[in-house]
Parts: structure tokens; C-alpha cells; sequence
């Protein structure tokens, strides 16, 4: 909502990747239904644009993009595309159903890229440029192109074919810092620059796109801003290609927090940031960390006494935001075994999630059986559960049974049942330790050729009956798929964790028949 002293020309337009740009970077595959649901939280946020796939890259894409373009109420759908017009009409196809959908296409600008990735000259991609604008815009009148590597780009080639794209009907033009190689006084003057001398910038909207590989994403993003663009490119939790984009709770939250010298605002419910944090790491199972602003377990933990002390004379002597304005509410509730269904829902509700009712009545139900086992339930205790119900609700395995044998006398086996797709099956398998005779059943009843890359155990909370969170990643043909599983025993932890990365895994060879799912790997431009 735009207030007296916020006026639309200060509007800040969110652009979010976590579909895309995220979901591409190694492990962060979501399944098709968890990508529905980010997309949801998303809209109902007030994400501007949520960019929702790439989907020439395979069947599952195009589905994604085209499910969430019907479900899509307030935002604007938009799909990523090459300059190939199959790509582009592809696109189109994907985002049909929206309200209000936008095509996305890009192409590489800078020397390095131009030479060696698409092989072609200046004069060959600034020809192509204008095609693929013109193209895009036979489909939408809101057509985005990105000038890839734009901060290696050389200014004048830039400047021409930033021109020749708003020339060509393009709305919003991107520059992306591809590399995250840009500093904010560096970014702030290319945008200055761009818009200075393109004659006709005036008829598009400037977006920044920034890695941050060198740490520097929100700061680029925002000089970006300060230098006259009024869309900002993020994801969720900041993941993305390499180490990730721009975050876009710490781009709301700078935005908000310091309106004295970014005199700006976004159209985003700040008090929905923890949920969507939340939501974004348990379906791509990519833990978020303890110290990460906003959205991190510690943003708003006090431990030293000094801190604390001054906490309790008055809040602001050590907290620049409150915890609620981001969705955190602090709170004293024990859960334990006597807790019932309405705590349970309350406590989900402080913690930021919102499940629909038939996973709540499994969460419910998984910790009635957790509470049985351990005394005092923490909140981490109930987030590991909550985020495994999210990331298991649509899986094709599930686990029925497991007796390990284990001890010094080996050999060690495990007699596993499983169901698949609702037919029972079982068997016994021996390994070098527990955990290998797991991976063994599950390998015998459920063969693939995917490797094991990583296997990590950690306690959920302090005492010996704390619960396990193992994850484990799985790798096939280039991909990885990372997964978590969490029980007070490990062993048990460990098949979960397994069979979650095998969920994914399958979930995402079934609908991508024998395409690449990477866009930097097959950029033919
Ligand atoms: O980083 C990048 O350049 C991209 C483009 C496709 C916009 O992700
Ligand atoms: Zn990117």
C-alpha cells in the first residue's frame, strides 16, 4: 500500500528467482507440488513477479510454470527463455494461463561470454537481440530482456543493445551481475550511465540480478536501486546459481529498516519472511544458517549478558527490527506429551508455518509419537518434524518398517519394508556397519545408479534422546538432490534422509525425459 509519503516513482518492484535461479543451483531441486506451494506463499506475500521456471528445460518445468500461471492471483507469471524462438514460444505456451505473465529472455553481452560461449560477434548478438525481443512481445506487451554478464559488458556495446531491446518493445531491462563480480559503486555507476546515455531508457523499467559470489548481492542490489533501477531480481534464503542471489528478506528489511537513506519501499508483508524462509529450506533441504540476517536461527538470539541486560532495560539498545515484524514471535510454551491439537496448531502458528489439514493430522500425529519418546519437545524438535512432513507429503517410498542388527559381533543387517506407490515390499540386507546395511535394503528393494555424495548426522537438541537430522545427498547424471531426514533414531533418521533423496531423485527423472535441466550448461543464447 502506498502511503502519503511513498510515492509510486520510490516503489520497488520484487522479482523473485526461487523457482528458477534457485531451484537451478546443485541440490536445491524441488518437486513439482513443493514448487506450487513456494509459489503460493509467494503470491500471497506480495511478490511482484515470480519468475516461475525455465520451461524449455524439461517437461517438469513447463508443468510447474504452467500450474502456478493458473493458480497465480496477484503476481505476474513469468518464464524464463533463450533467444531461440522455440524457447521463446515455448515460454509463452508455459505462462498462457496467467492474469498477467511476462517472458523473460536474455542473452550474453560481454566479450568472454560472446566469444566462447555463444561464439558469435557483436554485430551477430545485437541482431539477435532484437529478435528475440520482437518475438517475446508478439506474445505479451510485458517483455523482459537481460543483458547476461552485463557488469563484464563493454558500455558502449551495452548501451546499443539496451536501446535496440526497448526499441524491440522490451518493458524491463536487466542488468545482471552473472558473476557476482561487481561492487556497489561500480553497479551504481554502470546503471547511471546506462540510463544517462540510452535515449529512450525513460520507456523501460531497470532491474539488478546479482550473484554473490564475492558477498556482495544486497549491497549491488541496492546501489542498483539508489541509481534509478526500480526492480530488485532475489530469492528466498538468497539461493541461486553458485553462492546464490541477492536475499530477498534482507532486501525487504534493509528497505524497511533504514527508509532514512533508502527512502524506498516493496510491496512485500515483511511478517511473512520466517514463513516463506521456512518454507523455501525444507523443500529444497538446504539448511539455513544459524547467523543468516533476517531469516537465521541466531538474527535475534541475545546470549552475552551485557546484551541481554541492556535487552530487558529497553529492546532497541540492541535490536534494529523486531522479531515479529519478520514473522519470528518469541514465546515461552513447553511442549511435551500432555500438549494438545490446539497448542500444537498454535505453536506451528508462531513458528510461521501454515499446513493444510491432512498434514497437520500427520505432524500431529508423528509428534504425539515424538512426545512419547522425550521429555521436553523444543521448537527445534517440532521445526525438523514439521519441515519432514513438508518435504514427504507427496513422496512415492515411504518407510513402513526397519530392525537393525548392530554391535561388535557383526555382521550388521537391516530387514526393511517399504511402501512404493502403495505396494508393500521388505527384505534383509548385511553391510560394513548399520548404516551401509540400510543403504543396502534400500538399494536392493528400490535399485538406482545414483551415488552417495554426502551423508552428515546431527543432534536436533542437547540430552541423549535429542532427535537425529541426517542428510544425505544422492548425485545421477551431473544432478544432486539433497534431502533430510529427522527420528530419535539415527538409523531410522538415516533411511528417512536416504529415501527422501531417492524421492526427489525419481520425482525428477520422471518428468524430465532426457533434458538438461541447466540453463548455463546448455545457453546456446
Ligand atoms: O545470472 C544471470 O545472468 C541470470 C540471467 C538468466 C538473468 O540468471
Ligand atoms: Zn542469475
Amino acid at each position: 500500500m502506498t502511503s502519503k509519503t511513498q510515492s509510486d516513482k520510490d516503489r520497488v518492484v520484487i522479482f523473485d528467482t526461487t523457482l528458477r535461479d534457485g531451484e537451478q543451483c546443485p541440490g536445491a531441486t524441488m518437486t513439482h507440488e513443493e514448487k506450487l506451494e513456494v509459489a503460493e506463499l509467494l503470491d500471497t506475500m506480495g511478490v511482484d513477479i515470480i519468475e516461475a521456471g525455465f520451461p524449455i528445460a524439461s517437461e517438469g518445468d513447463f508443468a510447474a510454470v504452467h500450474e502456478i500461471a493458473k493458480r497465480s492471483k496477484n503476481a505476474v507469471i513469468c518464464g524464463l527463455s533463450r533467444a531461440a524462438f522455440k524457447d521463446i514460444d515455448r515460454c509463452a505456451e508455459a505462462i498462457k494461463p496467467a492474469k498477467r505473465k511476462r517472458i523473460h529472455t536474455f542473452l550474453s553481452t560481454s566479450p568472454v561470454h560472446m566469444k566462447y560461449k555463444l561464439q558469435k560477434e557483436p554485430h551477430e548478438v545485437y541482431e539477435m537481440v532484437i529478435g528475440q525481443v520482437t518475438r517475446a512481445r508478439g506474445h505479451t506487451d510485458d517483455v523482459e530482456w537481460s543483458a547476461e554478464d552485463g557488469t563484464r559488458t563493454e558500455h558502449d556495446f551495452l548501451c546499443r543493445c539496451v536501446e535496440a531491446a526497448i526499441n524491440a518493445g522490451a518493458t524491463t531491462i536487466n542488468i545482471p551481475d552473472t558473476v557476482g563480480y561487481t561492487v556497489p559503486e561500480e553497479y551504481f555507476a554502470l546503471f547511471e550511465m546506462v540510463r544517462n546515455r540510452v535515449p529512450n531508457s525513460d520507456r523501460a523499467r531497470f532491474s539488478t540480478h546479482c550473484h554473490n559470489d564475492l558477498g556482495m548481492a544486497v549491497a549491488n542490489s541496492l546501489a542498483g536501486v539508489k541509481a534509478g533501477a526500480r526492480q530488485i531480481e532475489c530469492t528466498i534464503n538468497g539461493i541461486g546459481e553458485r553462492a546464490g542471489n541477492a536475499a530477498l528478506e534482507e532486501i525487504v528489511m534493509a528497505i524497511r529498516t533504514r527508509g532514512d537513506v533508502l527512502p524506498f519501499h516493496t510491496g512485500i508483508d515483511a511478517s511473512m519472511l520466517m514463513r516463506a524462509s521456512k518454507l523455501v529450506a525444507a523443500a529444497t533441504s538446504f539448511p539455513v544458517q544459524y547467523n543468516k540476517a533476517i531469516v537465521g536461527r541466531n538474527a535475534f538470539a541475545h546470549e552475552s549478558g551485557i546484551h541481554q541486560d541492556g535487552m530487558l532495560k529497553n529492546a532497541q539498545t540492541y535490536e534494529i527490527m523486531t522479531p515479529e515484524s519478520v514473522g519470528v514471535k518469541q514465546t515461552s510454551l513447553v511442549m511435551g506429551k500432555h500438549s494438545g491439537r490446539h497448542a500444537f496448531v498454535h505453536k506451528l502458528d508462531e513458528l510461521g508455518y501454515q499446513l493444510a489439514a491432512n498434514q497437520l493430522e500427520d505432524a500431529f500425529v508423528r509428534f504425539k509419537a515424538l512426545a512419547d519418546k522425550k521429555k521436553q519437545i523444543y521448537d527445534e524438535d517440532i521445526e525438523a518434524l514439521v519441515d519432514e512432513e513438508i518435504a514427504t507429503a507427496y513422496d512415492r517410498i515411504k518407510i513402513i518398517s526397519l530392525t537393525v542388527i548392530a554391535g561388535t559381533m557383526g555382521p550388521q543387517s537391516a530387514t526393511l519394508s517399504l511402501d512404493i506407490e502403495g505396494k508393500h515390499v521388505t527384505t534383509q540386507s548385511t553391510g560394513n556397519g548399520p548404516v551401509d546395511a540400510i543403504f543396502n535394503a534400500i538399494h536392493a528393494l528400490v535399485p538406482h545408479e545414483a551415488k552417495l555424495e554426502l551423508y552428515q548426522v546431527h543432534a536436533v537438541t542437547e540430552g541423549t534422546d535429542a532427535q537425529a537430522e541426517v542428510s544425505v545427498r544422492l548425485s545421477e547424471d551431473g544432478r544432486a538432490y539433497t534431502a533430510k531426514g529427522a527420528d530419535p533414531d539415527t538409523l531410522v533418521a538415516s533411511a528417512k534422509a536416504y529415501l527422501a533423496a531417492l524421492n526427489k531423485l525419481t520425482s525428477k527423472r520422471n518428468r524430465t525425459p532426457g533434458v538438461e535441466n541447466r540453463i548455463h550448461s546448455t545457453d546456446v543464447g
